[in-house]
């Protein structure tokens, strides 16, 4: 195995922390399409799609390296999805801990002198460059437009999602 035991639980984690994102956002996509908001509900699913297919990328890396994989129980998502902008500011704040996880994997690659995987995280790095901007703009959209012109919002997120 070309990783150490630690570096193969906390990648592991990762992978589940990843699932429940994917979980997540599923289930934001769902609050989204109950108040109508069908265009933001469709930007929701597209995302959890997205964190399912970062799991699978750290699942295929730990395989490449001769690790072990595991599967563990995805945590209920909770918080309040009463509103859209509820679910952007949460949406925020979800990414800023992924965030802050990935740096925490890459100063352990770095202090293990792991640099397979050092490199490997590089993609998460500028990932969350990506996901941290859309979240915050999102936010900012949603607090802009208000309740009342949430179909501003539609428009405008048609519009990016092409
Ligand atoms: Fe996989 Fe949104 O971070």
């Amino acid at each position: 195995m070309l990783i150490s035991e630690t570096m193969n639980a906390r990648l592991n984690d990762q992978i589940n922390f990843e699932q429940y994102s994917a979980h997540t956002y599923l289930g934001m996509a769902v609050a989204l399409e109950s108040m109508g908001l069908r265009v933001l509900a469709d930007y929701f699913f597209k995302h959890a799609e997205e964190e399912r297919e970062h799991a699978m990328k750290m699942i295929k890396y730990v395989l490449d390296v001769g690790g072990k994989v595991t599967m563990k129980a995805i945590a209920e998502p909770g918080g309040d999805w009463s509103s859209a902008e509820n679910i952007a500011k949460q949406t925020l704040d979800h990414e800023l801990e992924v965030t802050r996880r990935i740096n925490d994997l890459v100063a352990l690659a770095e202090q293990e002198k792991d640099y397979a995987t050092r490199s490997f995280l590089q993609w998460y790095v500028d990932e969350q460059v990506e996901e941290v901007s859309s979240a915050e703009y999102l936010l900012s959209l949603i607090k802009a437009a208000g309740p009342q012109q949430m179909l501003g919002v539609e428009h405008r997120v048609a519009q990016m999602l092409g």
